[in-house]
């Protein structure tokens, strides 16, 4: 990958590269679009497959994440991308792996409360990717505003030379952020997860036309999920967008992120309100 990447820098090809855990839905393939369109018509785009165990705690799904390769591999065809980028375990993680890329700060809160190992994996992932992969700009979703933050910190914090975009988030026609995880729910679980996208709705109407406590809207909130019983709030969290601090007065442009669990399944999603 690393030698296809210089050949194609050499020759004058910027590259765009979309990182992904695989089983690839539309929220994917809009990243790969938003990567097609900064590489230009003669860019590369480059994908890469890779479910990186360092990011999975030992109870989290990493054995049962979805995979389909072949069906990835296909929507990366027709999406136009020029190299699927797909390593093994050991490729990435020789038995004698012992180096890590810790972000100490933005990384602290929301995901990194609940998943304290997470950030670590991912950062010491997308580290390692970006030496394989050399691009020029690397596409994330929005859906994971925590990871993107993290990420762009890391990327200015190491001096990697490159550029970060962040795609805006793929929904299903009903509100619910597009994620592989989706696949786990029930059908009466994946209709009450339209929920976490009514929260976020509720709190931006709520904060429109006058600040509020986020005390106060947080228990608002937590009323209105509670109407769906197989929902159990992980966290509601306001805070500023650049600094990722919280807030204890929420109002418009105040960022909002919650995690919902159905079952086992948990699902995130967030907003500027
Ligand atoms: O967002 C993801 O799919 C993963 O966290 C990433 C960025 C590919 C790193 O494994």
């Amino acid at each position: 990958m690393q030698q296809q990447s210089r050949a194609w820098k050499k020759s004058g090809a910027k590259i765009a590269f979309v990182p992904t855990m695989g089983f690839l839905h539309a929220g994917h393939i809009s990243l790969i679009e938003r990567a097609r369109k900064a590489a230009g018509r003669n860019g590369k785009v480059v994908v890469s497959i890779y479910v990186n165990p360092t990011q999975f705690a030992p109870n989290e799904d990493l054995k049962k994440y979805p995979r389909d390769l072949r069906r990835d591999k296909q929507l990366c065809q027709q999406a136009g991308v020029d190299a699927l980028f797909v390593p093994a375990n050991n490729q990435i993680y020789p038995p004698d792996f012992s180096t890590f890329v810790v972000e100490e700060k933005i990384s602290k809160p929301m995901e990194g409360t609940s998943r304290p190992t997470h950030f670590r994996g991912v950062c010491t992932v997308v580290a390692k990717l970006f030496n394989i992969v050399l691009p020029d700009v690397a596409v994330f979703g929005a859906k994971d505003c925590q990871q993107a933050a993290v990420v762009q910190r890391m990327v200015r914090d190491l001096n990697f030379p490159l550029k970060i975009i962040i795609g805006a988030t793929a929904r299903e026609p009903d509100g619910l952020a597009m994620s592989s995880r989706n696949k786990y729910l029930t059908p009466d679980q994946r209709a009450q997860a339209t929920v976490l996208h009514e929260a976020l709705h509720e709190a931006a109407a709520t904060v429109r036309n006058k600040p509020v406590a986020a005390k106060q809207l947080r228990a608002q909130i937590l009323t209105h999920i509670r109407t769906r019983p197989q929902a159990r709030v992980d966290y509601i969290e306001f805070f500023d967008p650049k600094t990722f601090e919280p807030v204890s007065t929420v109002k418009r442009g105040t960022q909002m992120a919650l995690a919902v669990f159905f079952g086992k399944t948990r699902l995130i999603d967030n907003a500027t309100l």
